[in-house]
């Protein structure tokens, strides 16, 4: 990595949930794949009242739980990244502290510091207006990351924006969707942009519906104190959803800059058809999971998850479709959902054609042929075509087979979201960021669709732990012959 890279980070919320879980283990990672430059700096910013001893006991102990690969020595050569600074977020003088620990004398200048606010959104502002108080955003690169949730609806998000751009110019804020960073995500680019075979079938003419799913089978965890007040439209379709529909419809961009890919997707945003506050119940579905078995476990039911309302209505799984009305996807009909506690983890694009124009077969054997698939999973990856062939034999028959074009060879690195997306933070590229207008349309399209349930909340359906959630959710399709692709 060139000197340029060098950057100073420093964490807020060094000790919280989601530092333990992905940024200490991302960075460690990127240490032991060589693309950790030897002079950053890495300040941890925390309440307790530890020494670098103490930070550096901590860091050892969620690195060997939460680190995929954890290899010990390492470890001596991250730790000399660290310093820890006690601190508290809403302490004038804590900022103070940081400034001096962030700038020893003698040290060289780095090329940026990078603020990483991986605390809870409400304090997302009083951070950054610390940090403005203290002059962290004049004379220098200073950039900000910031986790979602942004806002809780479009107006939150609106005024939440207008804070930050009081202190902080756009170009600083780096809003980051995980989403953006997993490798098939941006793979999707390469496979519809690097394949005339495959771009040239992606329209209405030949594309029945498209369906992306993101189940997860783990449950809320210990975050109930968020998800609770959030629900799955809001911690997952809104964000991590709407991206990967957007990386599937939009139009080819002019260039790969981070601005003309942004402008296309919030073009696709802006193109999807309203949602009638009268039709909302045609257009999504939520419910909530029961108890269940999940991996042989018996397991609560939200209601009974350590932190939960018992009369929650909070939904643990959405599905919703949406129309996108430009003249490459008019009429198709693009079906989202995600929930937890489902019967698996897996992330996928599951695109199906039309049928044949003609039952050629009609008088053979053959009863239905089924039409072709393109099936994209994020999780496990993997990149199928479906196709129908003859069977081997005298009659005439058919079955489905899959080009599988998994493309992992063995032994090539596997990164983690975070990587690449930390990777791009210190090289200050802001292609796989979020722009606020992709946040402000993403709220505008769901915002119909909050309201409504909103106002009708006394009541959710329930699906078992387990399952793949309501059977209902088949309701939302259009035609008879479409289902929810489960199994790729
Ligand atoms: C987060 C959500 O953004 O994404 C979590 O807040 C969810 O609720 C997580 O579990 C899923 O991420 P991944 O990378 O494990 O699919």
């Amino acid at each position: 990595m060139d000197n340029q890279c060098i950057c100073q980070f420093v964490i807020f919320g060094a000790t919280g949930d989601l530092a333990s879980k992905k940024l200490l283990p991302a960075l460690y990672h990127l240490e032991c794949a060589g693309m950790m430059p030897k002079e950053m700096r890495i300040l941890a910013f925390g309440r307790r009242p530890w020494d670098d001893h103490g930070w550096q006991d901590f860091l050892r102990e969620q690195l060997e739980t939460y680190a995929t690969n954890y290899h010990p020595e390492h470890f001596d050569d991250f730790c000399r990244h660290f310093s820890y600074v006690r601190g508290e977020i809403h302490d004038k003088e804590s900022y103070q502290q940081l400034r001096s620990a962030l700038t020893p004398e003698g040290a060289d200048k780095p090329a940026a510091t990078i603020f990483y606010l991986a605390i809870r959104p409400a304090d997302f502002i009083p951070v950054v207006q610390q940090l403005s108080g203290a002059g962290f955003n004049q004379e220098g690169d200073y950039r900000i990351v910031i986790e979602k949730p942004f806002g809780d609806d479009l107006e939150s998000a609106i005024h939440l924006n207008e804070q930050l751009h009081h202190h902080f110019r756009e170009e600083q804020i780096y809003r980051i969707d995980h989403y953006l960073g997993k490798e098939i995500v941006q793979n999707l680019m390469v496979y519809r942009f690097a394949n005339l075979a495959i771009e040239s079938l992606w329209n209405r003419n030949y594309i029945d519906h498209v369906q992306i799913t993101v189940a997860e089978k783990g449950g809320i965890e210990s975050r109930a104190g968020y998800y609770d007040q959030a629900g799955a439209l809001r911690d997952m379709l809104q964000n991590h959803l709407m991206q990967i529909l957007t990386l599937v419809a939009m139009e080819p961009p002019p260039s790969l800059e981070a601005d003309t890919l942004r402008d296309e997707k919030v073009k696709v945003l802006r193109s999807i058809r309203p949602i009638p506050k009268s039709a909302v119940t045609a257009y999504a579905m939520r419910a909530q999971y029961g108890p269940g078995v999940v991996d042989d476990q018996h397991v609560p039911g939200y209601q009974d998850e350590a932190g939960v309302e018992t009369n929650s209505v909070t939904e643990t799984y959405v599905a919703a479709k949406f129309y996108i009305d430009n003249w490459r996807w008019r009429g198709v009909p693009f079906y989202l959902r995600t929930g937890k506690r489902l019967e698996n983890k897996t992330s996928s694009v599951a695109i199906r054609f039309r049928h044949t124009p003609q039952q050629l077969f009609r008088e053979t054997s053959i009863e239905k042929i089924e039409p072709n698939w393109i099936l994209l999973s994020l999780e496990p990856e993997s990149m199928k075509t479906e196709i129908q062939i003859k069977e081997p034999g005298l009659e005439m028959r058919v079955r489905p087979v899959q080009l599988n074009a998994s493309y992992r060879k063995d032994g090539e690195q596997e990164l983690d979201a975070y990587e690449a997306l930390l990777l791009d933070v210190m090289e200050g590229d802001k292609a796989l960021f979020i722009r606020f207008d992709e946040v402000e349309w993403a709220w505008r399209v769901v915002d119909p669709i909050i309201k409504a349930w909103g106002r009708d909340s006394d009541y959710i359906l329930t699906y078992p732990a387990g399952s793949w959630g309501p059977d209902e959710a088949i309701r939302i399709m259009d035609k008879e012959d479409q289902y929810w692709r489960n199994h790729l």
